[in-house]
Formats: C-alpha cells, sequence, structure tokens
C-alpha cells in the first residue's frame, strides 16, 4: 500500500500539509465520507427521530437505526445491546452509576491501576459517598498482575474495572483472560475500550462483561458520541436511565413508566447526524483491509520505540505487543519543553498526564510525551518526528537541570 492512499481520503492532511499528525489517542482525523454525511443529513434530511409521522422523520430514524446496526456489529454486539450517549466518559458514568448503587460500607470495587479519569473518577466520588473500598490491582513493569486481581476479589466484591489499552502506556490487556476472572467470581465488569477499539476488533459477543464504553472520535467518527454496551439481560435491565423525552413508556402526575429496552440512557434528542457519520466511518473501515492498516501502525510504534530507546528515553512500560502508542520521558528535556519545541516543526504530540493522572503514578513518571499512530500514519510521519527529536537533542542536549 502507498503511503498516501489513506491520507488522501482524510482533508484535515490536504489543508494541513506542513503538519504532522501524531495524536491520535486523543482524537483520531475523520475520513471525507464521515463530514459527508454529516452534512448530508442536515442539508438534505436533517429531522428528529422517533417523533413525526412524516417521511423526513422517518428517514432520519430509519438511518439512525441503520447506523446502530452498524455500530454494533463493528463491536460484535447487537443492535439492542448497544446505546448511544455524549462520548466513553458519559458511558463510564452511566456504567459506574448503575453498578455503583451496589456499594456500600464493607463492600469493594477492583479496578485496574491504568485507568483515564474517566473510569477512575466516578469510582472515586462511589468511594467517598458510599464508604465502599477501592482496590488497585498491582502493576508489575507496566503490566497488570491478573494473580494480584483474583486474590483481590472476595463476596464483598460489587465491581470491576478495566481498560482494554492504556492511554498511556499502551498496554493491551488480555481481555478474555480478564473477563474469564471476573465473570468466574460473578463480578460484574466494566470494560473500557476508548483507546483499543480503534487499534484491533473487539468482539463483544466472545467476552463475558457488564458494560463496555468506547468513544466515535478515536474511531475516525465525529465528536460528541459515545456507545455503552451491555454484555448480557441483567445489563440491560438494570441499567440506570437518563430521564427525559424518549425513555419513557408513558407519564403523567402519577409519575412515569420507563422504557423496557437498553436504550432509555438515551435522553432527549439524539447527536443524529453524528450517529450516522459513525456509520459512515464504520463503513469505511470496513471498506479496508484493516488489520493491514493496524498492523503497519503497530510497526511504526515499534520503530519508534526502538529510536526513543536508542537516545536513552525512558519510556513508559507497556508489556508485550502494545497498542501503537508511546509514552515517554525524553530525559534530556522535559516532556513539555519538547512537545512545545515539536509544535514548532510541525509535529503535534500530546503532553503531560493524557487526563490519566493515577496511571502516571502508578507508572512512576510525574508527565510524559505521547506519540500515538492512527490509519493514516506513514513512515514519513515518524521519520519526521526522528528527525525533529533528533535536531532537539541536539541543541537542546542538557536543557534540563537533573
Ligand atoms: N483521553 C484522550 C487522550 O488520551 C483525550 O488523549
Amino acid at each position: 500500500m502507498k503511503n498516501n492512499d489513506i491520507k488522501a481520503d482524510f482533508p484535515f492532511f490536504e489543508h494541513n500539509k506542513s503538519s504532522v499528525y501524531l495524536d491520535s489517542a486523543s482524537t483520531s482525523q475523520k475520513p471525507r465520507c464521515v463530514m459527508d454525511a454529516l452534512t448530508d443529513f442536515y442539508n438534505r434530511s436533517n429531522a428528529n427521530i422517533s417523533r413525526g409521522e412524516y417521511a423526513f422523520s422517518d428517514e432520519a430514524t430509519r438511518m439512525f437505526e441503520n447506523a446502530r446496526a452498524k455500530i454494533a456489529a463493528y463491536f460484535g454486539t447487537d443492535a439492542s445491546s448497544l446505546a448511544f450517549t455524549l462520548n466513553a466518559t458519559d458511558s463510564l458514568n452511566i456504567a459506574a452509576e448503575t453498578l455503583g448503587r451496589a456499594a456500600t460500607v464493607g463492600k469493594n470495587v477492583v479496578i485496574s491501576p491504568l485507568e483515564h479519569n474517566s473510569s477512575l473518577l466516578p469510582w472515586m466520588r462511589i468511594r467517598k459517598e458510599s464508604g465502599a473500598e477501592l482496590r488497585f490491582i498491582p502493576l508489575s513493569d507496566g503490566v497488570a498482575d491478573l494473580d494480584g486481581a483474583e486474590a483481590l476479589i472476595d463476596d464483598n466484591t460489587t465491581a470491576a474495572v478495566f481498560t482494554a489499552a492504556s492511554n498511556v502506556s499502551g498496554y493491551r490487556a488480555p481481555l478474555k483472560t480478564v473477563c474469564r476472572i471476573f465473570s468466574e467470581r460473578g463480578v460484574p465488569l466494566i470494560i473500557d475500550a476508548t483507546q483499543a477499539a480503534t487499534h484491533e476488533k473487539i468482539n463483544a459477543s466472545e467476552l463475558e462483561f457488564e458494560y463496555m464504553c468506547a468513544s466515535a472520535h478515536k474511531i475516525y467518527g465525529p465528536m460528541g458520541v459515545g456507545v455503552i454496551i451491555a454484555g448480557n439481560e441483567r445489563a440491560k435491565n438494570r441499567v440506570r436511565a437518563r430521564l427525559g423525552g424518549g425513555t419513557v413508556e408513558k407519564a403523567g402526575v402519577f409519575g412515569y413508566d420507563i422504557k423496557e429496552n437498553f436504550s432509555r440512557v438515551e435522553a432527549g434528542t439524539q447527536n443524529v447526524a453524528g450517529i450516522i457519520a459513525f456509520g459512515a466511518a464504520i463503513d469505511y473501515l470496513d471498506s479496508h483491509n484493516i488489520s493491514e492498516l493496524w498492523k503497519r501502525e503497530r510497526r511504526l510504534a515499534e520503530k519508534l520505540r526502538a529510536f526513543l530507546f536508542d537516545i536513552g528515553a525512558k519510556l513508559a512500560p507497556c508489556g508485550d505487543d502494545p497498542m501503537p502508542l508511546v509514552s515517554f520521558d525524553p530525559v534530556f528535556i522535559h516532556p513539555l519543553d519538547a512537545a512545545h519545541l515539536l509544535s514548532l516543526n510541525g509535529i503535534c504530540v500530546r503532553s503531560g498526564r493524557h487526563c490519566a493522572h493515577a496511571a502516571h503514578d502508578m507508572l512512576g513518571f510525574e508527565s510524559t510525551l505521547r506519540v500515538s499512530l492512527g490509519i493514516y500514519n506513514d513512515d514519513d510521519d515518524v521519520d519526521a518526528f526522528i528527525c525533529a527529536m533528533k535536531e532537539i537533542k541536539g541543541r537542546y542536549g542538557n536543557a534540563r537541570k537533573q
């Protein structure tokens, strides 16, 4: 595959020829078909769904449900098990609010040590409000200790939370094993698939879990759309609904009767155009040999890791076969200064704690510089980064006082 076969589908690169985008873990660029789906919907078909007797509303409803079916298939689940939210953070909050109702003094929740703030902070609030204990799974050289995880579970464990892939280190959890450990002990598990779902096929039908959460904007779709997937009937039935339009069978001065189906978390007018455009992003991925593109991302990440290792950077440990992202401390310069100097060369990377403060603490880093890849990145991008880093090291090799 030629370098630019994919890039040409992403207008961002046409408009920003002198930029090198290496921050896809933060948000991915979007293929043209996603923007077309957004504007086509608003230009030609705009109407609210499930609320009108006229043809436009019917057609919008059909397009919306068609997108739901495609997106569900991407995650290996069925449409009735997938509901839309604002983003992965919203999904993770809904999952925590649902399972957190069982948290009380004496109960505990087992949580992986590499969680993003979106999956950790809701549980910290639950801990504060309920008195339940949060038990962190031990980490060994960046890898979650699954024997240690098993040892934390007891009869009072009410929930578990595990990120499928860390947005800091790229560590990829062995999801089948993780799911088995918790399901064998009857512990409902929340999986944060936000990073992982961008770089590998997650087949929900092969996994035992309670809720899985992800976001459209990291999977080449638009911002403002998240998904929550129920792993079983119990998860569908007990999800804590958002209250408002579209979530009740009937309502009146007597009170209200909540809808039976899982989509009762979809309160109010949805991001209909965004969800239809997310469906277009899934079509785009399906029309490519996606596993080859994913392989290329990982090859490029290995090239980056080898270079960074050679220049003496301190890499966040990530275990075997990580996601295509690398977080590191350059050592010779502060990560924030390096990010600024890279930006002067048109190179976009993320620096700081990447909304994963506890994960940084657990990994022993104050802050890092993160380079993350998407399906459009190529050797030219990685070479540009390498060249810029060499230049920065040449010029500022002693910038950081130890
Ligand atoms: N959570 C996103 C990141 O890792 C925004 O950058």
